[in-house]
């Protein structure tokens, strides 16, 4: 039990948590669950006539799945308008851009329903704009101190779906949306139960369009919320709130996380060499996005840990793809580092991966995971061999990388299963220039 972990639940007796929670959108997912969106929204009180906007990008108009379903709600006697201006890994001004679209059409009240199609930065875009339009103001007033205003969000507004086209992200679940603060060179989040879905329709059809090298990284992003969620400080690590409502989000790892977390790492270990090499193998894009999702609901329900926290500061500075760099940082800090906060565990998730460790030793076994990994991404093809060869990283740059993950992500190093300081950051950032000889 640590008292420094529950900072994040203020108000508390000190006495151990001995509750486990979880909160969930409703889910439908299948192959061509997509024709059931009109069903989800009239189950979540959507009415006929009723004016929804679908926020989304250009390339996924391009290819007609915007198209496909816009036919699909107008078919079902609802009014639709499109957003396709969403931005890779959006910013506060991105942001805004989609919020001026809204005001402008529909005033302060906003539409009667959202859509959010795309990859995690159209779905963060949308989880956004329906909670600011609902709370009034503007996205910095709800991005923590001193960042933003830290206010909280009362409301989380009208129906909101989300429709992943990617197997990695988990924001059609998650309670978070992640922006960019492009003048401090940080991403912040916004963390609330109002920012969640009201539900998830995912579709593998929606997902065979998404080429070999945006497959692998975002498989990447999936596997480290499974891992980091199963590695994770365990929920009743913590001290429980004396009120429920200050139960922070990422609680910690709970036998359902677990469960989760395992099929999720069996699912997408399994499946990523089909789907990368093979974008049309629709079973292996099932499994995939199956996967991405049990990693998402184990993962960021228990909670990210270090690797997710300093990936932020590079993706940031280098305008990075989240799931690359987390695919480059995973082996130096959640398979290196984190491992000897309990080799017994990362030595059963080396045999999860296939690792035969009939043999080895605890820690040799925990070690193989590391191998086994890199093996994995040299398997693919498409992932950078470290954070040098991802953004000509250098050492060089360590010191400001290490400096910022400390100043701005306390948040997710509090978690981390194994204490850890800028200088172990430093060490990890530089273990992680090179991941194999590129
Ligand atoms: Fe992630």
């Amino acid at each position: 039990m640590s008292y420094e972990r529950s900072v994040s639940a203020p108000s508390h007796e000190l006495s151990p948590e001995t509750v486990w929670h979880i909160q969930m959108p409703q889910i439908r997912f299948g192959r061509d669950a997509t024709d059931e969106l009109a069903f989800q929204l009239r189950d979540l009180g959507v009415e006929e006539g009723a004016h929804g906007l679908i926020i989304t990008d250009e390339t996924l108009s391009d290819i007609g799945h915007v198209g496909r379903v816009e036919t699909h709600l107008e078919d079902a006697k609802f009014a639709v308008d499109v957003y396709d201006e969403s931005e890779r890994e959006p910013s506060i001004a991105d942001i805004e851009n989609c919020l001026a679209f809204v005001r402008d059409e529909k005033g302060e009240e906003g539409y009667d329903f959202y859509v959010g199609l795309g990859g995690g930065s159209c779905m963060d875009t949308a989880k956004t704009t329906r909670a600011v339009i609902a709370n009034g103001g503007g996205p910095l007033d709800y991005i923590a101190e001193p960042t933003g205003e830290g206010k909280a969000l009362d409301e989380s507004g009208p129906p909101l779906v989300l429709m992943p086209t990617t197997a990695g992200t988990g924001a059609e679940i998650s309670p978070v949306s992640i922006l960019s603060v492009e003048e401090k060179e940080i991403k912040e989040g916004i963390s609330s139960n109002h920012i969640r879905a009201d539900a998830a329709v995912l579709d593998p059809t929606l997902t065979t369009t998404l080429p070999p090298e945006l497959t692998a990284k975002t498989a990447m992003d999936a596997l480290g919320h499974a891992i980091e969620g199963y590695t994770t400080h365990e929920y009743d690590s913590l001290l429980r709130p004396t009120n429920p409502r200050e139960r922070p989000v990422y609680a910690g790892r709970t036998p359902l996380t677990e469960m989760f977390s395992e099929k999720a790492i069996d699912l997408l270990s399994g499946n990523v060499r089909k789907a990368v090499h093979n974008g049309d193998d629709l079973e292996a894009r099932e499994n995939m996005l199956q996967g991405a999702l049990f990693g998402a609901i184990a993962g960021l329900t228990a909670g990210a840990s270090l690797c997710h926290a300093m990936a932020y500061p590079v993706g940031n500075k280098y305008h990075t793809y989240h799931g690359e760099t987390i695919a480059v940082l995973t082996p130096a800090s959640t398979l290196g580092y984190n491992a000897a906060s309990d080799p017994e565990r990362f030595a059963s998730l080396a045999r999860r991966f296939g690792v035969d460790t009939t043999g080895m030793s605890t820690n040799e076994a925990a070690d193989a995971l590391k191998g086994e990994y890199i093996r994995l991404q040299r398997d693919l093809n498409v992932l950078p061999s470290g954070l040098a060869e991802l953004a000509g990283i250098t050492e060089d740059d360590v010191d400001w990388l290490a400096k910022q993950t400390v100043d701005t992500q306390a948040r997710l190093l509090r978690c981390n299963p194994r204490p850890v300081t800028e200088e172990d950051v430093h060490a990890i950032f530089t273990d992680a220039l090179y991941n194999w000889e590129p």
